[in-house]
């Protein structure tokens, strides 16, 4: 019969795959589409796994297939040639005949036999005409094998641009290279909301944000200064458990974070006295300018 998985198409050129580490397709998508993948990516239990910027550079060089109603995506026992990401539409999965479950919308598959180099495991079915982000193998161990020494290098070196981290110590820094996440956001999207509890830390990697605070004598929060790429936000989290002081809203589509989450970071980072400490005398610091600014703006 005809393979679900043609080996060739029309997305390809294929001398591509000779150059395994350095040309790579990337595929414009917008925050929307590359949150559902991210998402879809870390609700899998084996992609979740992925280092944020395999994760990331997977998003990136997905591309679009559509398959029409009853169409097989993946046949159970042939060799797996694509990851896929189901963005719209509705799947069935079989095994020997007998259905195993269904797919919505925000699910990864097809990651057994990419990982593991073994058969299908079972037969996906769209029932209704579904789009689908898919990965080809040859990207997929292409991105794998980017060596983790370059991406701690590029991480590094923007994470030494951020005022906070840029005195740490070069092990501390490496650890919180490794508990980075990335997160996606659009215009007018509220990343922090002022007055609720906070466990996570941001740092821009693109985009601007507006930071708006309650102010007296003003029915609406009130902008306070907006951050760029390069500035952080939410560091207290880091320290106490503490609630939101501001609003932080994303003002550009696609705004991109770099986000430490608490638990994750004292995970990784275990002791950190030294950075909670670094920390703590930053945010005094903090505190004393806000206290100044005040004084300044309440003198007549
Ligand atoms: P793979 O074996 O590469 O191809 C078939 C895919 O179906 C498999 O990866 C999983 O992503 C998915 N799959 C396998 N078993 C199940 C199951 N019991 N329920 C839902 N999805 C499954």
């Amino acid at each position: 019969g005809v393979s679900a998985e043609p080996t060739s198409g029309k997305f390809y050129s294929g001398h591509r795959v000779h150059h395994v580490s350095t040309e790579r397709t990337r595929i414009r998508k917008d925050s929307g589409t590359k949150r559902l993948i991210n998402e879809a990516i870390m609700n899998n239990d084996f992609l979740k796994k992925l280092e944020p910027q395999h994760t990331r550079e997977m998003v990136d060089c997905m591309y679009e297939k559509i398959f029409a109603a009853n169409q097989v995506v993946i046949q159970e026992g042939e060799p797996g040639n694509y990851l896929y990401v189901l963005a719209e539409g509705f799947l069935e999965v079989m095994q020997n005949g007998k259905l195993l479950g269904q797919m919505r919308p925000g699910t990864a598959f097809g990651e057994l036999a990419i990982l593991y180099n073994c058969k299908r495991t079972a037969t996906v079915k769209a029932v209704t005409q579904s789009h689908i982000w898919a990965l080809d193998r040859q990207m997929f161990q292409s991105i794998m094998m980017r060596s983790t020494q370059a991406r701690h290098a590029e991480y590094f070196s923007f994470l030494r641009s951020v005022s906070l981290l840029k005195d740490l110590p070069e092990e501390k820094l490496a650890k919180i290279v490794d508990c980075l996440e990335i997160d996606y956001f659009d215009k007018g999207e509220y990343i922090i909301r002022e007055g609720e509890e906070g466990n996570t830390f941001f740092i821009i990697a693109k985009g601007e944000v507006s930071v708006t605070q309650s102010t007296e004598g003003f029915p609406e929060p009130q902008e306070i200064k907006t951050l760029g790429v390069g500035d952080y936000f939410g560091e207290k989290a880091l320290i106490s458990e503490d609630v939101r002081s501001a609003n932080i809203i994303a003002k550009e589509n696609d705004t991109q974070c770099l986000v430490v989450d608490r638990d994750n970071f004292n995970q990784m980072v275990g002791t950190y006295e030294e950075l909670q400490a670094y920390l703590r005398e930053y945010v005094a610091q903090l505190s004393i300018n806000d206290e100044r600014r005040n004084a300044a703006t309440q003198s007549p």
